[in-house]
């Protein structure tokens, strides 16, 4: 979201910088014949909005890349390997996801490891250690699945947006993922094209 707001900021604020230039520009052109009419002051000011359009066209176009690409590969951007994004997410996980998910996410119940629901209606919470199903879902779907929460609404898992940073929910998810069976990791990452 701040990123959004730095790139709508900054082109914003360049042409309003420059417009004594663009009016000197004009002052030559009234002595060409197009431009003595009420007419050419009309060009000189599209010309004008032209460039802004290409600008606020180049930011838009930026934006939305930069959003797609940073939704669809967030996770080569990100080492899911890195020791530091791994003790980082251990830590968070130990505060935030323990109480829920088990310690080393073996499941919030070793009987219930898959999850389910429990006699009260509530979910149980899986393991996430690649003993139950978290493994299958595309890291872009884990990544929403904390962010965002469970798409389940009576579910207890709720997201961390505004509680954790993006980057605090991919050391998670690289915690999370530094549990699984080496093999299953190596797995995971061809299918999702991480390796
Ligand atoms: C209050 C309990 C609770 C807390 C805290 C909690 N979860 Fe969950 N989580 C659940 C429950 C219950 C489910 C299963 C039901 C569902 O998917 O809606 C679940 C599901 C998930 C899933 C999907 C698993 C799958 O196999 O589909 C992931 C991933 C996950 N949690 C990660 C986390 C992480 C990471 C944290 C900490 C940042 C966390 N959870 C904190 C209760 C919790």
């Amino acid at each position: 979201m701040s990123k959004h707001g730095k790139h709508k900021n900054s082109p914003a604020g360049a042409p309003d910088g420059k417009a004594p230039d663009h009016a000197d520009d004009t002052a030559p052109a009234d002595s060409t014949p197009a431009a003595r009419t009420p007419g050419g002051r009309g060009n000189a000011a599209r010309r004008l909005s032209g460039s802004r359009w290409v600008a606020l066209a180049a930011v838009i176009t930026v934006v939305v890349i930069g959003g797609v690409l940073g939704f669809a590969q967030f996770s080569p951007s990100v080492n899911y390997s890195d020791p530091r994004m791994i003790a980082m997410g251990e830590g968070l996980f130990a505060t935030n996801c323990q109480a829920c998910h088990g310690p080393q996410a073996k499941g919030e119940s070793p009987f219930n490891v898959m999850g389910g629901r429990k006699p009260n209606g509530d979910y149980w919470a899986p393991a996430l250690n690649g003993t139950a199903h978290a493994w299958h879902h595309p890291p872009d779907m884990l990544f929403s699945i904390v962010k965002k929460g469970s798409p389940a609404q009576d579910s207890r898992m709720r997201g961390w947006e505004g509680r954790m940073t993006e980057e605090e929910i991919h050391s998670v998810l690289a915690y999370v993922r530094s549990l699984w069976p080496e093999e299953l990791r190596y797995r995971y990452d061809k299918a999702n094209g991480l390796r």
